[in-house]
């Protein structure tokens, strides 16, 4: 087959925000079909530059008691004392500075679910640093490259400790100023309580893993059930859907308002896409930006339809009205299609099953192997090498018939195909849901070095083993 080295001028080496990405002697060696792709528009994302600014956070995690739910006293761990933890708002380019101590009976870690820095901050325990243990620091660094909806969270015991409390937003702000809508900031969550009313102690059990992880029966959305809110007729309100939950999907119904996806795990949408069929699995986030109906008045409900009962996950109060406000300007960011790389073989596949196995009977794997991690001493296989700047195709293949939101670690990818049928989805994603039997195909164009987890955000499914490794690396 004829190779071509990708030149300078050729979108390879991408200069984004004044840094290049790659040094062009060092680029990838691509076949033309795989160069194609990264000449489509908008085939990197650009990075804000660092600002030179240092955004400070004192973290600490620990056990306590917190009025949650119906206003019940509930033992739960929580980052300084809060369920969720504190919402850290930082900006694009500014460098964020994380002090966590951990006062927890167990160790722990943070890992910045969606965001792209350097492997040693992803908190990947005995992957990318030792787990802190009890009565220990760590401090986490990074520049903060995009502005969107992130959120964080412990990956020791994630099943325990996300469950128990430990999860918080993180929002990068645009770096500009320009006025924006009124925000709300919804942090959806499920909890399994026991007979006692407190959080349900048996974690991983053999039902959680022979289902989708563990459902709990009280829906919350900032640890709160059923929240009203006050909205104004005619007002437009960008909210921020963050999904917590350890193995709940949530599919808000918000067909009562003009609403429209803006950005979707952190990074802004092609166009704004009609938020019918919005379904969020663990990890994923979405900001909508929608508008009361300027004749609403009274009580509307958002009602979750993802399962056969629906409920009700808020309602929104309207108060007052305001005249029909033109929307702030927004940046919205052309997405690839990379129809053409379905032409293309995959370069891995990741197939997802049970087997017999693990300490409740049942463990999940990806290509036969399970991962196991939880003490956060983490015994893998050799890495599935991936090459810096090569657009790669990567299908998931669910033997299954359970569900499986696959997450990678410090990048984002696009889904191209869905059960061998082409799709367009118009956004990037950091996390894609498999319903049973399903296969996925997705592109990834590797910019980060590093060790980086790839796993099942269903946190049962996580810790009895589903999660591999991908290694990206430089051409050589
Ligand atoms: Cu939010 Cu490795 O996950
Ligand atoms: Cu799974």
């Amino acid at each position: 087959m004829r190779r071509w080295m990708l030149l300078a001028g050729a979108a390879a080496a991408v200069a984004v925000s004044g840094t290049v990405l790659w040094p062009r002697e060092q680029g990838p060696v691509l076949e033309p079909e795989r160069a194609a792709l990264l000449r489509e528009t908008g085939a990197t994302i650009p990075r804000n530059r660092p600002s030179g600014k240092v955004h400070e956070v004192e973290l600490v995690a620990a056990p306590t008691t917190a009025q949650l739910l119906e206003g019940r006293a509930l033992d739960v761990w929580a980052y300084n004392g809060q369920v969720p933890g504190p919402t850290i708002r930082a900006r694009a380019g500014d460098k964020l500075r994380v002090r966590l101590r951990n006062e927890l009976p167990q160790p722990t870690t943070i890992h910045w679910h969606g965001l792209r820095l350097p492997n040693g901050m992803d908190g990947v325990p005995g992957v990318t640093q030792p787990p802190i243990e009890s009565g220990a620091s760590f401090t986490y660094e990074f520049v903060l490259p995009d502005a969107g909806t992130f959120w964080f969270h412990p990956h020791v015991r994630g099943s325990e400790q996300v469950e128990r409390g430990l999860h918080g937003v993180l929002i990068v702000e645009p770096r500009d100023d320009e006025p924006r809508e009124r925000e709300l900031v919804w942090l959806l969550d499920d909890w399994r309580l026991a007979e006692d009313g407190q959080i349900d102690p048996e974690f991983v059990t053999r039902h959680d893993l022979a289902h989708d992880g563990r459902w709990g029966q009280i829906s919350t959305v900032n640890g709160r059930v059923r929240p009203t809110v006050d909205v104004r007729a005619g007002e437009a309100v960008l909210v921020r859907l963050i999904n917590a939950a350890n193995g709940r999907i949530f599919a808000p119904d918000l067909s009562a308002f003009d609403a429209n996806v803006v950005a979707f795990d952190g990074v802004p949408t092609s166009r704004p896409l009609p938020a019918t069929k919005l379904e969020l699995a663990p990890g994923n986030r979405a900001d909508v930006l929608l508008r009361v109906p300027a004749d609403a008045n009274g009580t509307i409900d958002v009602v979750d339809r993802f399962t056969r009962r629906p409920f009700v996950l808020a309602t929104l109060r309207v108060d007052g009205k305001v005249e029909n406000a033109p929307l702030a300007p927004r940046e919205f960011r052309e997405v690839p299609a990379w129809t053409s790389a379905s032409a293309l073989e995959p370069d891995h596949v990741f197939e997802l099953n049970a087997a017999r196995g693990g300490r409740a009977g049942i463990e999940w794997q990806i290509n036969g192997k399970a991962m196991v991690h939880d003490d956060g001493h983490a015994k893998h296989d050799p890495p599935t090498k991936l090459q810096l700047g090569r657009p790669t195709k990567l299908r998931f293949v669910n033997a299954s018939a359970r569900l499986h939101p696959m997450h990678l670690h410090g990048q984002f990818f696009k889904v191209i195909a869905r059960n061998g049928q082409p799709v367009d989805e118009g956004h990037w994603r950091d996390t894609v849901l498999l319903r049973g039997r399903d296969s996925v195909d997705v592109v990834v164009v590797p910019e980060d070095e590093g060790t980086w987890a790839l796993h099942c955000h269903i946190l049962e499914h996580h810790d009895s083993g589903m999660m591999t490794l991908v290694k990206v690396e430089r051409a050589r």
